[in-house]
């Protein structure tokens, strides 16, 4: 089994001016494509171990994975795993806030919409060296706001990603430079909160 990268759901120039074109296209034709090469080639001979199994699967119950090749699969799976999600929940046609029910509990459990931005930006912004700010969905079903560092992700400790900020330098240095608060403020312009909806009502129905 061969796991992949998802097909990009806009053109590399789509995101611009908050994302630009070239920041895009290697990010996701070139880390994106090194992870991806590098989990295949990894688990070659450890195939009765992934078999039939999503990569969030595997990263769920990491601790099956053996130890040779644990935190190669946790690098470069997480890096596939995260990148994907990333991808996938950037548009060039937001509708720049969610609504329906996710909004209600955005106000009810992390104080309003500005509010949640503002602790997702901060924990980006803070964030020492590379890693991803999160919202999540925890096993109680409420909304969470963390950080992961490297490629790790908050599905091996039993979360549910709702939303991501990429945090390593390759996701905006290009255009932002060390100005990583900027590419934070501007990514919100990017969010597909249909997606991200869809994504909180099945997995809060669980
Ligand atoms: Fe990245």
């Amino acid at each position: 089994m061969k796991y992949e990268k998802i097909n990009l759901p806009y053109g590399y120039n789509e995101l611009e001016p908050y994302i630009d074109a070239e920041t895009v296209e290697i990010h996701y034709s070139k880390h994106l494509q090194t992870y991806v090469d590098n989990l295949n080639k990894l688990l070659e001979d450890y195939q009765t171990y992934t078999c039939g199994k999503t990569m969030e699967e595997i990263l769920k119950d990491i601790e099956d994975i053996p130890h040779a090749i644990r935190q190669g699969v946790i690098n470069n799976g997480g890096g596939v795993v995260n990148h994907n999600f990333y991808f996938s929940i950037l548009t060039p046609n937001s509708s720049g806030k969610p609504k329906g029910i996710l909004m209600n509990h955005i106000e009810e459990e992390l104080g309003g919409f500005e509010r949640m931005k503002e602790l997702v930006s901060n924990a980006a912004v803070s964030k020492f060296g590379s890693g991803w700010s999160w919202l999540v969905l925890n096993k109680f079903g409420d909304l969470e706001i963390m950080t992961t560092s490297n490629q790790d992700t908050p599905i091996s400790v039993g979360k549910v990603p709702l939303l991501t900020i990429d945090v390593w330098e390759h996701a905006y240095y290009l255009k932002y430079k060390n100005l990583r608060a900027e590419y934070v403020k501007n990514i919100w312009n990017l969010f597909n909160w249909e997606i991200i909806e869809s994504i909180y009502e099945k997995y809060r129905a669980k």
